[in-house]
């Protein structure tokens, strides 16, 4: 028991999107030891094949398992959205926590009864999106109305330059949200909670010029966060370590870069973190492009 206490936790994801589940881990969990494995080399997941979706999260799952993972999360919901049910299947024993977008708060809190949901075309498409939506939007008279774009991902990626061709794509989803009366955004991808903070500025300054309604943005980060703490707790494997360990940080690909952009993108939310970063060499059956 103590020992699979101090054990990692494994957080996964197609690239550093995975690290917004992770700032609100570390804020519930602040002394766990965690694994992070961004598989660079693949992203994005969420343009790619539901087969491929599933194969590359079987792989990414195998390989944090046979770090000793005590618990994984797969940060991701377009991996989630193919990937989950598979690898809970393959692993029957580690406990493997998924992401859906937070639809149901979106829809309890609407007014308008018209939510947005924005992810990639794989979540959207995805089983655990829709069998959400038959089963609580639609009883509730709510239409939810799908964005994707294919900008926002990579944006991310990069650490958020201000040049670039996702900030034109929000501000078209701003104006798309206001025709549509939509007063619930659901941000249903881990990357965007990167930019909640940009997207919230920029409703507001809308609103103070009388050009928009409100509208709230919704994610499931710290949802996911309580989930992992309940998990730990009941099967009494919550890490007694007195400090707080540093991260140990994978990518399959491009490393410097990654580990530039990981570095900005974690300085605001867990400056004090620190992280060590390494190369997972991917070769065998892993390349799918
Ligand atoms: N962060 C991912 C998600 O939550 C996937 C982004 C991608 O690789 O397309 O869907």
């Amino acid at each position: 028991m103590v020992e699979l206490a101090s054990a990692p936790i494994g957080v996964f994801d197609s690239g550093l999107g995975g690290l917004s589940v992770l700032t609100h881990l570390q804020r519930r969990l602040p002394f766990e030891r965690y694994i992070y494995l961004a598989d660079t080399l693949h992203v994005p997941y969420g343009s790619r094949s539901e087969a491929e979706i599933r194969e590359l999260t079987l792989q990414a799952v195998a390989w944090l398992h046979s770090q000793g993972c005590k618990l994984i999360v797969i940060a991701c919901n377009s991996a989630s959205a193919h990937g989950l049910q598979a690898a809970r299947r393959r692993y029957p024993q580690v406990p493997i926590v998924g992401l859906v977008p937070a639809l149901k708060p979106a829809v309890m809190q609407s007014m308008t009864k018209q939510v947005a949901v924005l992810a990639t075309p794989a979540t959207l498409h995805g089983y655990l999106l829709n069998e959400v939506i038959e089963q609580v939007a639609k009883p509730q008279q709510v239409t939810v109305h799908k964005y994707s774009f294919n900008s926002l991902v990579p944006w991310v990626e990069l650490g958020m330059p201000n040049h670039h061709p996702a900030v034109t794509d929000l501000d078209h989803l701003l104006s798309e949200l206001q025709d549509k009366k939509v007063d619930q955004l659901v941000l249903g991808c881990t990357h965007f909670p990167f930019f909640k903070a940009y997207l919230a500025q920029l409703i507001d300054e809308l609103m103070t010029r009388q050009a928009m309604r409100k509208v709230a943005l919704i994610d499931s980060g710290d949802a996911i966060a309580k989930r992992v703490y309940d998990l730990l707790e009941q099967a009494n494997q919550l890490a007694s370590h007195k400090e707080r360990p540093r991260l140990q940080f994978y990518a399959t690909a491009n490393l410097p870069t990654t580990e530039q952009a990981a570095t900005r993108l974690l300085q605001r939310f867990l400056p004090e973190l620190g992280i060590d970063f390494f190369t997972l060499c991917v070769t065998q059956h892993r390349a799918v492009n």
